[in-house]
């Protein structure tokens, strides 16, 4: 039989985007950090964020205005406290990607400022296009020459260890097993802090802007731990993804929108005057249920975005990436209306955490789109969640630091993954067919619309995958579909339970049923069930049972 793979580090970091790697860097000089990712650390949602980053630069603009937007898109469910200490430190993370050498777009002697739907001033630096791939670069090329942080790619966290699950009474983490896709094994890995920083879980819809790898593994893991979980029912559908069969999941930034560029119907009509007085710069939730509703009005596949009255050169400096792309598949925005659909692209829930990113595990750490901080309430300012996982990454990292939790924390007798009662499954199938399953239902059940029906239907449906997918993990050894497939199928369920909780419309969640706006907006926040078929707890763990 082989040998377990075991490993321990000071902090183990799920995730390899903004958020993971910026905390690894902060923790670096003091700590030695373990970074797993589960695709290579170029895979992360972080690669495809085009629009920017939010953070008062220009004189005339301030902290109250960048404030006072953020609670306004957030309709009612921001943390106020939470949202003036992120708006506060945005000038601190800019300073250090410039430090780490980010090079915003100029304009003359200062940085460029773009701007995006709701927002009051220009407040959003950027890198051309393509501002989270410059990000992401300069993060992981100072990680990879940092002798404190290794990175693996390939590995996907099954669960979270945790004093509970190791039969104590205090609520702690201890580390994780991880599931090796190379070696087809599963490690231990022991580390008496965790940080979850997976992203988010928009792959659980049919169309999103996201990779493939946005399964919601940190909330689902967080959940499945003993963490709460807090407004799961508001995800955000971007208004401009691009429509064509050649190039799916392609995001059409805000940015185009924030230059210019106008949304009209196939017959040239220009529509959001008719839905907002601010226009394509309305907030995301009012421009995609606009263009939801005229699509569904008019029995129409796409509408169009339209910068051709544009200079072409403006076009060309401003978009680069948008406008190679869409050149490949045979459009030319300095000429042609782009064809375009809303798509899932963030989750604005998550994890529930404090000001610090510490979850109700003590040692356990969510931040950037795993965890619900309180910033983006109903819904996100666009280009806030840069900054969002920038600045959390920095207070979880210096809450790791202040506690102290040594390394003797973690407990050395973690029982190795028990494999003796699992076979090889010969049945993938059923994950192939239960994964396209749950994202049809999801986009046509608990879309941009919603009523109780539909919902009804979904919680249907989910129960039936669940029990099916319980089943397949018990008798089965792991793998990375089935895996993730467990994880968006408890998201799945933990954002059908706090829609259907949620008896009114607010942001980004609207239902047929409940038009109306409460005078007091409530996050919703779930415990964890000891259902076991939450808590997912398989045969072959029986040690840990
Ligand atoms: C965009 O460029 O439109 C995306 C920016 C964001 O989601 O904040």
């Amino acid at each position: 039989m082989a040998t377990h793979l075991r490993s321990q580090a000071d902090v183990l970091v799920v995730g390899a985007g903004a958020a993971g790697l910026s905390a690894a860097l902060h923790l670096a000089p003091f700590r030695n950090v373990l970074v797993l990712s589960k695709e290579s650390v170029r895979g992360s949602t972080t690669n495809r964020a085009q629009g920017g980053i939010a953070a008062v630069w220009d004189p005339a603009d301030s902290l109250e205005a960048h404030e006072k937007d953020t609670l306004n898109a957030g309709a009612g469910l921001c943390d106020p406290k939470v949202v003036e200490f992120v708006v506060a430190k945005a000038n601190d993370v800019v300073a250090n990607l410039l430090d780490l050498g980010v090079e915003f777009d100029r304009d003359g002697d200062d940085v460029h400022l773009a701007t995006e739907g709701a927002h009051s001033f220009r407040r959003v630096l950027h890198v051309a296009d393509a501002t989270g791939l410059a990000i992401s670069s300069k993060l992981i090329e100072h990680a990879s020459n940092h002798p404190n942080i290794e990175t693996r790619s390939d590995r996907v966290v099954i669960d979270l260890v945790t004093s509970v699950k190791l039969g104590r009474n205090d609520q702690s983490v201890f580390g994780a097993y991880v599931y090796n896709r190379r070696l087809d094994r599963v490690e231990t890995v022991s580390a008496p802090c965790v940080i979850l920083a997976t992203g988010g879980a928009s792959k659980v819809y049919k169309y999103t802007s996201n990779p493939d790898g946005a399964t919601g593994d940190g909330i689902a893991i967080g959940y499945r731990a003993g963490c709460r979980v807090a407004n799961m029912e508001f995800n955000q559908f971007h208004p401009t993804c691009l429509f064509h069969p050649e190039a799916r999941s392609f995001l059409i930034s805000e940015a185009v929108r924030g230059e210019g560029g106008r949304l009209i119907l196939p017959n040239g009509e220009r529509f959001m005057p008719r839905f907002d007085p601010s226009g394509e710069l309305a907030p995301r939730d009012i421009v995609a249920r606009a263009i939801d509703f005229e699509m569904k009005r008019l029995g129409i596949e796409c509408v169009f975005l339209d910068a051709s009255h544009l200079p072409s050169s403006k076009i060309k400096d401003r978009f680069p990436q948008i406008h190679h792309k869409l050149q490949s598949v045979g459009i030319d925005m300095a000429r042609d209306p782009i064809p375009i659909v809303p798509a899932a692209h963030y989750t604005c829930g998550g994890v529930l955490v404090d000001r610090h990113g510490s979850t109700d595990i003590t040692g356990l750490y969510a931040i950037g789109e795993t965890a619900c901080t309180g910033l983006h309430g109903a819904n996100r300012l666009a280009s806030n969640s840069l900054l969002e996982c920038l600045v959390f990454a920095m207070s979880s990292a210096r809450h790791i630091l202040s506690q102290n939790r040594a390394r003797d924390n973690a407990n050395p007798d973690i029982p190795d993954w028990d494999e003796s009662m699992v076979t090889n499954s010969d049945e993938d199938v059923v994950l192939t067919q239960n994964w396209s399953e749950l994202r049809r239902f999801m986009w046509n059940y608990m879309g941009i619309v919603r009523t109780d029906k539909r919902l009804e239907s979904a919680s249907r449906r989910i129960a039936l995958l669940k029990n099916e997918v319980y089943d397949y993990y018990s008798n089965y050894r792991v793998n990375s579909d089935l895996l993730e497939l467990r994880n968006l199928i408890l998201v799945a369920d933990l954002m059908v339970r706090s829609a259907q909780w949620r008896k009114e419309s607010r942001g980004l969640h609207y239902t047929i049923d409940y038009p109306q706006t409460n005078v007091r907006g409530i996050p919703s926040v779930l415990h964890p069930r000891r259902d076991p078929l939450d808590v997912f707890q398989p045969a072959r763990s029986a040690a840990l049972g």
